[in-house]
C-alpha cells in the first residue's frame, strides 16, 4: 500500500526532501558567517559596512529557513496526512468487501487497531521518519564539512566522542518512552470504558447493590493509570537532561581543547566560535538517528500488518441477478463446517412462494448458520441450495439479499430517528410505509406512546428501547423492505410469547404473498405454520404441521411438553 501511494506521490516527497536538505545547508552558513564577523571585529579598524552586509545575510538566511521549513513541511507532513486518508479509506473499503469469515477471525478491537495504531505508525514513519533521516544525514554531512573548513580534523574527531552516546540514548530511551506511553494510553482507554459502562448501567448497578464492587474495579484502573504514568515520567524526566548533559560534555571537551589551540595561535578566535556553533548543531541529528530507528521499526511492523490484511481474499461477488421473483427454495443434502466442526449435516427442505414456514430447534443446533448460508454470508458447495432452480453460487449476493432478507438476532440500531431506523439505508421514504410496517410488527403501539412519535431519537442522545421494542423495530425494518422471502432469525426472542404469536399471525394475514421462514426455539409462536422443520444437532429430525408433529410423539412433542412446563412455572 505504501508503494502504491509513493508511486503517485513521490514527486512531492522528493521536492520536500530537496527543500529540507537545502534548508540544512542554509543553516550551516550561519556559524561560518558568525566566525567571519568575529575575525573582523577583533582586528580593528572595523569596516561597519561589511558587518552590516553579514547581518543582512544572516537575517535573509533566517527568513529563508522559515519559508523553506513551511514548504518542506507542506510536502512531507502533508504527504503523510494524505497517506493517512488514503490508508483509512482503503482499509475501510477492504473491510466492507471482506467475507464474513474474516470478521469471525478478527475481533472489532483488532480491526480498530489498524486505524488507531497501524495507520498512525506508518504515517509517522512517512513524516517524522523521513524528516529525521534526511536531517540526520544532510545536517551531519554539512556540519562536518563546515567544521573541517575552520579547524583541524583532530579537534573535530575528539570532540565528537560523546555524540554516539546521544544517538544510543535517544534510541534506547525513545523506545522505552514509546512503550510506556502506549501503556498509559491503554490504561486511559480502560478507564473511560469502565466509566462509560458504569454510567450507562448505573441502574443495574444500584439495583443489585454492587456499587462497592464497581468502585473497587474503577479504583484499580486509576491506580494502574497513575503507576504507569509515573513510570513514563521517570524515564522521560531522565531522557531530556541526559541528552543536554551529553551535548554540554561535547562542548566542554571542545572548549578545553580548542581554547588551548586559540591560545597557542594555531586556530583563530572566529574559527573557534564557528566551530562551537557547529558542534551545537550536531546534537539534533544524533538524537534523530537514534529515534529514527524506533520510528522506522514500528512503521515497518505496522505496514507489514496492513499489507497482510490487504492481501487477504475478497468476498466473491459475481453472478447473475436474482432470477425473477422468489418462487422456490430447495436445499439438497447440505453439510456445513466451521473450520473442522460440523454444524449442519444433510439438510433437505423445500419452500414455495407464499408459504409460512418455521424451523425450530434448541439453541446451538445450527439455525442461525443455516439462515446465514441462505443469504450467502458463508459460501456453500455447488449443488446444495437453489432459488427458483438456480444455484445460489451463481446468484450475485447483493441482488440475492434484496430478494431474500435475513433479519438477524441482534440487529444494530442507529442513533437517529425511529423512522430512519425503520427505513434503514433509504434517504427518501414514505412515512406511511414506515407506519404500516411498524403496525404489522406491533411496534406502532409503542411509538404512539412517545411524544415525538416516529421522529423520536433513539440511542445515546434519545430514548432507550427495551429488548422487545428493539426487536419489533428490527422486524418493522425487515417488513419495510418488501423482499420475496424473509428469514426471521429468533427476532422475537425478547418479546413475550403471546405478543410474538400475535405478530406472526399478523404477518401471515397481512403479507399473504410474502414467504416467511421463522426461525425460533419457541414453539408456542409458530403453531399455525404451514410446515414446521424440527432441527437437532445440525440435522432435520422431523417435519410437518403442528398437529402432525404432536401426533407422531417425537422430538417436537417432547420439546413442546418441556416448554409448556417451563411456561407454567413461569420461566
Ligand atoms: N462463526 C462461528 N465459528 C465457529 N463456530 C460457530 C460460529 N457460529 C456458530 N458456531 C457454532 O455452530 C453451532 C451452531 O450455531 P448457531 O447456528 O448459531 O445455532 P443456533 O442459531 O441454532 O443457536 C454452535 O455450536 C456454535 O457454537
Ligand atoms: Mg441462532
Amino acid at each position: 500500500m505504501i508503494r502504491e501511494f509513493l508511486q503517485t506521490h513521490w514527486k512531492a516527497y522528493l521536492a520536500g526532501i530537496m527543500f529540507l536538505a537545502g534548508i540544512d545547508y542554509l543553516q550551516i552558513l550561519v556559524p561560518k558567517y558568525t566566525g567571519d564577523v568575529v575575525n573582523i571585529v577583533i582586528k580593528p579598524p572595523v569596516d561597519l559596512k561589511i558587518i552590516l552586509n553579514y547581518v543582512i545575510l544572516i537575517v535573509l538566511i533566517a527568513g529563508g529557513v522559515v519559508v523553506g521549513r513551511f514548504i518542506w513541511r507542506m510536502f512531507i507532513v502533508g504527504g503523510a496526512r494524505k497517506f493517512q486518508k488514503y490508508a483509512q479509506q482503503s482499509l475501510f473499503d477492504k473491510f466492507l468487501i471482506s467475507p464474513i469469515t474474516f470478521f469471525d477471525k478478527n475481533s472489532t478491537g483488532n480491526l480498530m487497531a489498524y486505524f488507531n495504531n497501524d495507520i498512525p505508525a506508518v504515517s509517522q514513519m512517512l513524516s517524522q521518519g523521513v524528516i529525521m533521516t534526511v536531517d540526520a544525514i544532510a545536517m551531519t554531512v554539512f556540519v562536518f564539512a563546515g567544521m573541517l573548513t575552520v579547524v583541524d580534523y583532530k579537534l573535530v574527531l575528539i570532540s565528537l566522542i560523546p555524540l554516539p552516546f546521544v544517538a544510543l540514548s535517544s534510541w534506547y530511551f525513545g523506545g522505552k518512552i514509546h512503550t510506556r506511553f502506549k501503556k498509559v494510553q491503554t490504561d486511559f482507554s480502560f478507564i473511560s470504558q469502565r466509566a462509560q459502562e458504569s454510567f450507562s448501567n448505573v441502574k443495574t448497578i444500584k439495583s443489585y447493590g454492587v456499587e462497592k464492587k464497581f468502585e473497587k474495579l474503577f479504583y484499580k484502573e486509576c491506580d494502574k493509570f497513575a503507576r504507569d504514568n509515573f513510570s513514563l515520567l521517570n524515564i522521560s524526566a531522565v531522557y531530556g537532561p541526559l541528552i543536554s548533559f551529553l551535548a554540554a560534555l561535547t562542548t566542554a571537551i571542545a572548549i578545553f581543547l580548542g581554547g588551548q589551540m586559540v591560545i597557542s595561535g594555531s586556530v583563530n578566535l572566529g574559527d573557534f566560535v564557528a566551530f562551537i556553533s557547529y558542534l551545537g548543531m550536531l546534537t539534533w541529528p544524533f538524537v534523530a538517528i537514534g529515534q529514527v530507528i524506533n520510528v522506522v521499526q514500528m512503521g515497518r511492523a505496522s505496514s507489514e500488518r496492513i499489507e497482510v490484511l490487504m492481501k487477504t481474499e475478497n468476498r466473491k461477488d459475481d453472478g447473475i441477478p436474482f432470477p425473477g421473483k422468489f418462487k422456490t427454495l430447495e436445499i439438497k443434502g447440505l453439510d456445513f463446517y466451521y473450520d473442522d466442526a460440523k454444524v449442519l449435516s444433510d439438510i433437505n427442505l423445500n419452500i414455495t412462494a407464499g408459504q409460512k414456514v418455521a424451523i425450530i430447534g434448541r439453541i446451538g443446533c445450527g439455525k442461525t448458520t443455516l439462515a446465514k448460508l441462505l443469504t450467502k454470508l458463508y459460501d456453500v458447495e455447488r449443488g446444495k441450495i437453489f432459488y427458483n432452480g438456480v444455484d445460489i453460487r451463481d446468484i450475485e449476493s447483493q441482488s440475492l439479499r434484496e430478494n431474500v432478507l435475513l433479519i438477524p438476532q441482534d440487529s444494530f440500531l442507529f442513533s437517529t430517528k425511529i423512522s430512519k431506523n425503520v427505513a434503514f439505508g433509504l434517504e427518501q421514504f414514505s412515512e406511511d410505509d414506515v407506519e404500516d410496517a411498524s403496525k404489522i410488527s406491533h411496534f406502532h403501539e409503542e411509538v404512539v406512546k412517545l411524544d415525538k412519535k416516529y421522529d423520536t431519537l433513539i440511542g445515546e442522545k434519545g430514548v432507550t428501547l427495551s429488548g422487545g421494542q428493539r426487536q419489533r423495530l428490527t422486524l418493522a425494518r425487515g417488513l419495510f423492505k418488501d423482499a420475496g422471502l424473509i428469514l426471521l432469525d429468533d427476532v422475537l426472542s425478547a418479546v413475550d410469547s403471546q405478543t410474538a404469536s400475535m405478530i406472526l399471525e399478523d404477518i401471515n394475514k397481512m403479507l399473504k404473498d410474502m414467504t416467511v421462514l421463522v426461525i425460533t426455539h419457541n414453539i408456542a409462536s409458530i403453531k399455525n405454520s404451514d410446515i414446521i422443520f424440527v432441527m437437532d444437532e445440525g440435522k432435520i429430525v422431523e417435519s410437518g404441521t403442528h398437529e402432525e408433529l404432536m401426533k407422531s410423539d417425537g422430538f417436537y412433542h417432547k420439546l413442546f411438553m418441556i416448554q409448556q412446563i417451563e411456561r407454567e412455572i413461569g420461566h
